[in-house]
């Protein structure tokens, strides 16, 4: 194929605090010449994610991005080219893209998905690794939550905690969501239907969470730690599951994470605190994937998109996910 030229998001210089748009630079080039094992891809959904943010440090648990390189990014895409057997032009397919508009990659990387089963952009959204089954997983297998439970889930209007509330909800819980704002709220109780939410900028959280959960919180899914994880342990009953998704709260500094100062919490309830990372569930991604598509088909889960427009964009999408501004799944559309 002829040189096919390319936009791509560099990384211009590593975050020493809070990340500005200084910290990119977007620029066109040229794709190299595809050789035996590559694919060419164009890239039709990009995911924005917490680890993106992670891999700008020089240490970092996902990889570190050199000054100068592309950006990490997952992503759906086309196959335009492939010198590999596996694949063909056309298809489909899921992957790390990179922060780019096209992409020669290695085919070993990358999965076809099932496009009778959802539509492409479903493949980084509601069935996607770090969003969907990230859900999928942190409720089912480590929450383990039970019909009649409280569970409390942060973050809760955005990708992953969006998915995670309303697979508790289809468990049988009674699901209360914690957010920026009244806007947000409102999402959480009319559109996605949870018994009830807590406006952690402006609420009074611990009284709200009294208020809503007066017999204590059985599951708490937690996106964002910090201070917040301390008022639920307080708050958690016997035998309760806090669930350690993430901690974005901490993310805009790796050198001073503040950890629960509440964790006797623990002990003087019989909980249990677990971490995950969603790539330990690999070999059952297929098993949730069947379920997630089944509850979008019969409109029992709902995934609400964020879109920025342009690779341009891209920067503008990361920054979003730290200010709160959007509701479900942020997206770049190159
Ligand atoms: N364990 C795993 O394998 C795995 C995989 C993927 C993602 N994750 C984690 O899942 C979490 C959610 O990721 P996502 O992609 O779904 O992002 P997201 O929830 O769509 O976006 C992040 C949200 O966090 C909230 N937030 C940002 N800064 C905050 C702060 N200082 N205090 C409280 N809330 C804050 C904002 O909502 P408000 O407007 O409500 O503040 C924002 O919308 C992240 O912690 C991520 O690291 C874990």
């Amino acid at each position: 194929m002829a040189n096919q030229s390319n936009r791509r998001v560099l990384l211009a210089r590593r975050p020493d605090g809070p990340l500005s748009r200084d910290c990119f630079q977007v620029e066109t080039s040229q794709c190299s010449t595809l050789e035996d094992g590559q694919l060419l891809i164009e890239a039709n959904c990009l995911s924005i994610d917490a680890f993106i943010r992670t891999v700008m440090y020089e240490e970092a648990y996902h990889g570190s991005v050199p000054v100068g390189g592309t950006l990490v990014a997952l992503g759906v895409g086309r196959v335009l080219e492939s010198r590999s057997p596996e694949f063909e032009a056309g298809d489909g397919v899921f992957g790390p893209i990179g922060a780019q508009t096209h992409a020669v990659v290695p085919a070993s990387l990358f999965r076809k998905v099932d496009e009778s089963v959802a539509p492409l952009r479903a493949w980084v959204g509601a069935l996607g690794v770090t969003t969907g089954l990230t859900a999928y997983f942190g409720i089912r297998a480590v929450g383990c939550v039970q019909p009649g439970e409280t569970v409390v889930v942060s973050a809760a209007a955005g990708a992953v905690g969006s998915v995670a509330a309303q697979i508790a909800r289809i468990d049988g819980g009674r699901v209360i969501g914690i957010a920026g704002g009244p806007d947000k709220c409102r999402f959480l109780t009319e559109e996605l239907g949870l018994d009830g939410a807590v406006d952690y900028k402006s609420d009074d959280v611990e009284g709200a969470l009294r208020e809503l959960a007066p017999d204590g919180v059985d599951v708490y899914f937690d996106n964002v730690g910090g201070e917040l994880l301390d008022v639920v342990l307080d708050q958690i009953r016997e035998k309760a599951r806090i669930v350690i998704c993430g901690a974005i709260s901490q993310y805009e500094s790796m050198e001073s994470v503040r950890g629960p100062s509440l964790y006797l919490r623990l002990a003087e309830r019989h909980a249990r605190m677990e971490g995950f990372a969603v790539n330990f569930f690999e070999t059952r991604y297929g098993e949730a994937q069947r379920e997630l598509s089944i509850w979008l088909k019969r409109g029992e889960l709902v995934m609400h998109e964020h879109v920025f427009s342009g690779i341009d964009q891209f920067p503008e999408a990361l920054l979003a996910m730290f200010s709160g501004g959007h509701r479900g799944k942020l997206i770049v559309e190159p």
